[in-house]
């Protein structure tokens, strides 16, 4: 079609890895359309300023990622359901009005590769979520409304696990860090915690595999190894971050532009 789809970018801190502008550029070849994205580095403190300052100068769309997520929030004066949901958001895009608003495709993202990928329905389902940072928030609220049995949430510090089970409500709850001894069984769990960016592993009983669970790392590459390594090792499904990735990215783009890209290529391609 060769439209000009005009100025986009991905801002977080640290960023230079990230894989949107490849993935963005890649939806945008679908139908010969060009975009313009590149990639921002900005400190916590700067984020607002810049994000307002890319809109008042012609910006139509960004992904917004680790740590900017709350602030991304609050920096639109309008939220969709998805972001107004979560309470943090990883795109905003400007309104035909002029205001910047927010939506929160992390969630949308994770159950399209749950489902069409991976072929796990989660009504139903037993859950473990590992984090009640950012990342868990957009993916817990989307597990609630998709009916799984319950919601179990973990976290390093237990008080977060308890304020994200109290905003989702019930099937959420919040639980101690789990241990041998107390180690239920689980149809699915869920690593939304950062330790694998910090090249941490996290400390987890094997009792927690029995039943071959599938377990879902939100990271991709190096970050999602460790976890995969441990559940593999004891012979559990494990999937990566890349292909919610590339389904937030699509809805990101359906977003801004009204056509939702096709992924498998896409994906594909970023796996070789
Ligand atoms: P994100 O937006 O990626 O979720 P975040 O809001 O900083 O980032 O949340 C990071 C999550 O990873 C939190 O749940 C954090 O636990 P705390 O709330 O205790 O900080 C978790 N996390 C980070 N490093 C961890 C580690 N080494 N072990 C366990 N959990 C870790």
């Amino acid at each position: 079609m060769n439209r000009d789809l005009g100025r986009h970018a991905v801002i977080g801190h640290p960023v230079a890895h990230s894989l949107s502008p490849r993935i963005q550029r890649a939806f945008a070849a679908q139908t010969g359309d060009r975009i313009d994205y590149t990639v921002i580095d900005a400190e916590p403190a700067d984020f607002a300023a810049f994000a307002r300052g890319f809109f008042k100068t012609g910006g139509v769309g960004l992904n917004v990622t680790v740590p900017h997520k709350r602030a991304a929030f609050e920096c639109a004066a309008e939220h969709a359901d998805s972001a107004a949901l979560a309470g943090v958001a990883n795109v905003l895009r400007l309104t035909a009005d002029g205001v910047i608003e927010a939506h929160n495709t992390d969630g949308s993202g994770f159950m399209r590769d749950l489902r069409e990928r991976h072929g796990f329905e989660p009504r139903g389902a037993r859950v473990l979520l590992l984090g009640a940072g950012g990342a868990a928030r957009g993916v817990g609220f989307a597990l609630c409304e998709a009916g799984v049995e319950h919601l179990t949430i973990v976290n390093r510090t237990p008080q977060r696990a308890r304020a994200l089970a109290a905003r989702l409500g019930p099937p959420a709850q919040a639980r101690p860090w789990p241990h041998a001894e107390d180690a239920p069984q689980y149809d699915l769990i869920v690593n939304a915690t950062a330790a694998g960016l910090h090249g941490q592993s996290l400390a987890l009983p094997g009792a927690l595999l029995t039943g071959a669970p599938l377990c879902h790392d939100l990271a991709y590459g190096a970050a999602a190894q460790p976890f995969l390594d441990w559940a593999r090792a004891a012979g559990a499904p494990a999937v990566d971050g890349l292909g919610m990735l590339v389904e937030t990215a699509a809805d990101s783009f359906a977003i801004w532009h009204g056509r939702r890209p096709q992924t498998e290529p896409v994906l594909r391609a970023l796996a070789r």
